[in-house]
């Protein structure tokens, strides 16, 4: 895969909005290279693609299993004109963008595990992490790391501690579709994903996604443990208007806004 294959799959004002597009073939993290350079421009993409990672981030601090040729490991940063409304909620709307996407490829199974998540099957295809970072004194810029594997068995076996992404199970691609997508195609493809999103994120705000995002909640329903500082156990029940995780604890309504979400079903986590 090269930039100009990936370049003429772009439609014609994304490639202008694209101002970089950098492949490696080996680099520690292409989220942790991205935020070392230079901010994009207002309104412009910076991507960078590698066919491996050597410490691939995931959320949480941990590490996210990037083989050579095994996946989709890309970044995208992009500087907003002023600071979008509930940024925290951004990675919920590029996580419908991005399953819309695989939907159309034929995965009907995708779903979201909030917030982050990408699901098909109960086992875990991929995964985004945002960061952020100040371009200027008011310019806001994001940089989308997106992780989708496409064939993790061209690599030797995984240790079960890495396959296991928290308490998931991993899949790929090759596991879940008859065709699937070249490389240049799946890039292509998720570039214009980022690209539309946060133009629409900008302009409307996360309401306009949160009915999709409904549609895609895998967590809906399911008894679930959420550790933050303390461990609270309840039932999942839908996202909030502003993104939040939902969760029925007896009684009450808990808000979560962030920390780490775990079935408390022994089945759903290692189906
Ligand atoms: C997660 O599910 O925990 C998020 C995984 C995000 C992985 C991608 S791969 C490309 C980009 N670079 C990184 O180091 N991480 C993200």
């Amino acid at each position: 895969m090269n930039e100009g294959e990936i370049r003429a799959l772009l439609a014609p004002a994304l490639n202008h909005q694209v101002t970089a597009l950098q492949l490696f073939d080996k680099i520690d993290s292409t989220n942790a290279w991205l935020l070392e350079q230079p901010a994009p421009e207002i309104d412009r993409w910076h991507i960078a693609i590698a066919d491996r990672q050597t410490r691939g981030r995931g959320r949480s601090g941990r590490q996210w299993h990037s083989p050579a040729s095994g996946g989709l490991w890309m970044s995208g940063a992009y500087t907003f004109e002023t600071l979008p409304e509930n940024l925290s909620a951004l990675t919920l709307a590029i996580g419908v963008g991005v399953a819309n996407v695989l939907r159309n490829y034929g995965l009907a199974s995708l779903r979201i595990k909030w917030p982050n998540d990408l699901l098909a099957g109960n086992k875990k295809l991929g995964g985004i992490l945002l960061d952020t970072t100040q371009a200027g004194s008011s310019n806001l810029t994001v940089v989308c790391g997106l992780g989708i594997n496409v064939d993790l068995g061209k690599t030797t076996a995984l240790p079960a501690e890495v396959a296991r992404n928290g308490d998931l199970l991993a899949t790929d691609l090759k596991h879940c579709l008859d065709d699937v997508p070249a490389m240049p195609q799946l890039a292509a493809a998720m570039i214009a994903a980022l690209g539309t999103t946060t133009q629409r994120y900008v302009a409307e705000g996360f309401c306009s996604f949160a009915d999709e995002f409904q549609q895609l909640d895998w967590l809906r329903g399911r008894r679930v443990r959420v550790e933050q500082q303390e461990v609270q156990e309840g039932i999942a029940a839908g996202i909030a208007a502003n993104g939040a995780l939902i969760l029925r604890v007896g009684e009450k309504e808990v808000h979560v806004v962030s920390g780490s979400v775990r079935p408390c079903d022994p089945a759903d986590a290692l189906a």
